[in-house]
């Protein structure tokens, strides 16, 4: 809700490092610090009574480490988002912090920025599981629902990054027939145009956004189903909805990368897939984007220039410590007469290749022309079968991504 501060928990069995934290964070207004533990077990005790929508958790504790604080934390009180903060620099430790269900790690010392943002992303994340919990009845979502009953957990959607570091990889193209794919009578799916200066969805899909994303962003602390529904563009042809790029370029910078933030996590609320569109450049828009993304595909081409951008992407993922499991590595505009083909791209950049687009100029210019996805009419074809593909391998990942996620780590 709008002007309500994220409550923080400070954990740390040093009192000058909780001092330190606790300086830092006094001159954000939008926060406030409820609390500073200095055990594991004082952390447990405190979250319980002081329900904290985020908890900043050292590792290295006397009695108990913070991950097995974290994992007993997430058992009673699940809407609250735990940030590790460590100097351990160990792959490791962060897979088994992730697995206590950690929603990020960070580094000491930490950086005002990186933790203020991160902060917020969490804080964004524990509003939108805590309403979940509290008794109202959403508008629209659940007919027959009387007012003060219990929402039950609604399942919560799936972001799907789709990004390239070199344009006219076919971002737009494969993010477009993905969600046509997806799509169906209990599986909804809003396509997001993350380009916000010259954003192309809404014309591959042959629709004039009159509703942008511009009508969203300044509402973003006080979104409701009916907000976000009236802005949504419903593709008919598809059963799409679509969440445009601002009509004028200039437009792009009244959405910050925090208001992009919350609005993908609340169309979790109304979709089961929420596929974002980025454009070929990290913007604050696209870094939002892979704070709150399930998934990413990662798009390249055979040519050197779109693959050594994709191995700079990777290191980039590798030092945000963003799973490689969560990477569906895509070859487009495949052409077996020409060189790389995806057995050696996937080699040389330690990340296979599971999903290839074949190149097909007829049926892809003719769709964007018509403004027809082609998967609409021509699903069949080699090109609709494979991207028919990706939607499988899309949702086999994500359901090997939950399925970990539940695993309890091994201690
Ligand atoms: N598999 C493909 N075969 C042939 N042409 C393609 C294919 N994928 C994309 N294209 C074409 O390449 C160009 C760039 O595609 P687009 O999806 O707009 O890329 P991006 O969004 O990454 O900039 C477009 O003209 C599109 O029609
Ligand atoms: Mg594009």
């Amino acid at each position: 809700m709008a002007g309500e501060k994220i409550r923080i928990l400070i954990v740390d069995d040093i009192a000058e490092t909780r001092e330190n934290i606790r300086k830092l964070l006094q001159f954000e207004a939008d926060f406030e610090v409820v609390g500073v533990a200095r055990t594991g077990k004082e952390a447990i005790d405190l979250s319980q009574e002081l329900k904290p929508d985020v908890i900043l958790m050292d590792i290295n504790m006397p009695d108990m480490d913070g991950i097995a604080a974290t994992e007993a934390i997430r058992r009673k009180l699940s809407f609250a988002q735990i940030i590790i903060l460590s100097v351990q620099n160990d792959p490791n430790y962060m897979r088994r912090a992730m697995l206590a269900g950690a929603r990020d790690f960070i580094f000491k010392p930490p950086r005002i920025d990186q933790l203020s943002g991160t902060i917020r992303v969490a804080g964004a994340i524990a509003a939108e599981e805590r309403s979940k919990q509290t008794p109202v009845a959403m508008p629209g979502m659940m007919p027959g629902m009387m007012p003060g009953m219990m929402m039950p957990a609604m399942p919560k959607g799936k972001v799907i990054m789709v990004f390239s570091p070199k344009g006219g990889t076919g971002c737009t193209t494969i993010a477009s027939n993905l969600a046509v794919a997806m799509v169906n009578e209990e599986t909804k799916v809003a396509l997001v145009d993350g380009n916000l200066q010259f954003g192309n969805v809404a014309i591959f899909l042959n629709e004039q956004g009159k509703n942008t994303i511009i009508d969203l962003a300044p509402r973003a602390d006080e979104l409701d189903y009916d907000i976000v529904k009236e802005v949504m563009i419903a593709n008919a042809a598809s059963g799409v909805h679509l969440l445009a790029a601002p009509l004028r370029p200039e437009h792009a910078e009244k959405v910050s990368g925090e208001q992009f933030g919350k609005v993908l996590t609340f169309l979790r609320q109304m979709y089961s897939y929420i596929i974002v569109d980025t454009p070929a450049y990290l913007t604050d828009v696209v870094l939002s984007t892979m704070d709150v993304a399930d998934l990413f595909i990662l798009v390249t081409s055979q040519d050197i220039p779109a693959i050594i951008g994709a191995k700079s992407f990777l290191s980039l993922t590798d030092a945000m410590r963003i799973n490689r499991k969560r990477i569906v590595f895509t070859m487009n505009r495949y052409d077996k007469r020409v060189g790389n083909p995806p057995e050696k791209v996937g080699e040389y950049l330690k990340q296979e290749v599971v999903s290839v687009i074949p190149l097909d100029e007829r049926i892809v210019i003719n769709a964007v022309n018509r403004g027809v996805p082609f998967m609409i009419d021509n699903k069949m074809q080699p090109i609709g079968r494979s991207i028919a593909a990706l939607a499988d391998t899309v949702k086999d990942t994500l359901a090997k991504l939950d399925a970990a996620e539940n695993e309890k780590p091994l201690r």
